[in-house]
């Protein structure tokens, strides 16, 4: 079956950021096993907050009331078999534009409410399919744990849409990534070389295979060593 894959990155930095270099070696990998894919910068679009009017379930039901760039998104994630949620860690969560492409995505469900698993209560669905869901993420801190808070996020956002969510990558010592320190080079082409590997096998076998994701999650450099050289580079900052 031809897939298609959508990245909606919430990077303020767009394609200069390091959210970018993990998408677009995860992109290439997608390709090569071929699927079809676009890569959305959400700060090149216009997104307005939502506004908590509900428009979206009475008046007009499965359509915003604000006339902006978030019609067009929604339809595009929509037609998609894979969405690709990428932003990088802000304060333990995601970027506000990504959080206004979250609370913009309302439309998505229906108001009703029905008893979801482990006994909670969710949104009933307004479609029958919905694209499944990979999380991507980068932080400034060196270890994995800080992405705590916003896996349990990405976990806990699917729940209304009945969607499924078929890999994690996240990536700590983030700031590495667009670092042109000629010994990180091997590292960083390493790193990217796993990427491609991943995106591969979510597209053919939807996950990531355990070895491959335990690659992903290791630290690029020690921790401490991260610590002494980001602290390095802040010093004219105080
Ligand atoms: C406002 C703000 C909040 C941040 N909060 C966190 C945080 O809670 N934890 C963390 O490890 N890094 C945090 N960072 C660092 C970013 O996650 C890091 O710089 C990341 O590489 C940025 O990704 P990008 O280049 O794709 O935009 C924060 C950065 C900014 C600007």
């Amino acid at each position: 079956m031809h897939m298609k894959v959508t990245v909606f990155n919430g990077s303020p930095k767009d394609d200069r950021g390091n959210t970018h270099v993990i998408v677009s070696a995860l992109l290439e990998g997608m390709e090569k096993s071929g699927a079809s894919t676009e890569n959305v910068l959400l700060a090149r679009k216009k997104i307005g907050h939502c506004i908590g009017c509900f428009t979206c379930w009475t008046k007009t039901p499965g359509r915003c009331v604000l006339k902006d760039d978030m019609e067009e998104l929604l339809k595009k994630y929509m037609a998609s078999d894979i969405v690709i949620m990428a932003s990088p860690l802000y304060v333990d969560h995601v970027t506000g534009i990504m959080k206004d492409f979250m609370d913009r995505s309302l439309p998505l469900a229906c108001p009703q409410f029905e008893m979801g698993d482990a006994g909670q209560t969710r949104h009933v669905s307004r479609y029958e399919k919905y694209p499944s869901i990979v999380w991507v993420s980068n932080c400034g801190f060196p270890e994995k744990d800080q992405f705590a808070v916003l896996q349990l996020v990405c976990e806990r956002d699917i729940r209304n849409n009945k969607a499924e969510v078929i890999a994690q990558i996240y990536r700590s010592q983030g700031p590495l990534l667009t670092s042109d320190t000629p010994e990180l080079k091997p590292i960083l082409e390493r790193y990217k070389g796993l990427l491609r590997q991943a995106g591969a096998e979510i597209v053919l076998k939807r996950k990531i295979p355990v070895d491959l994701q335990a690659e992903l999650d290791k630290p690029l450099i020690p921790e401490e060593e991260y610590s002494r050289k980001a602290n390095g580079s802040w010093n004219s900052g105080r």
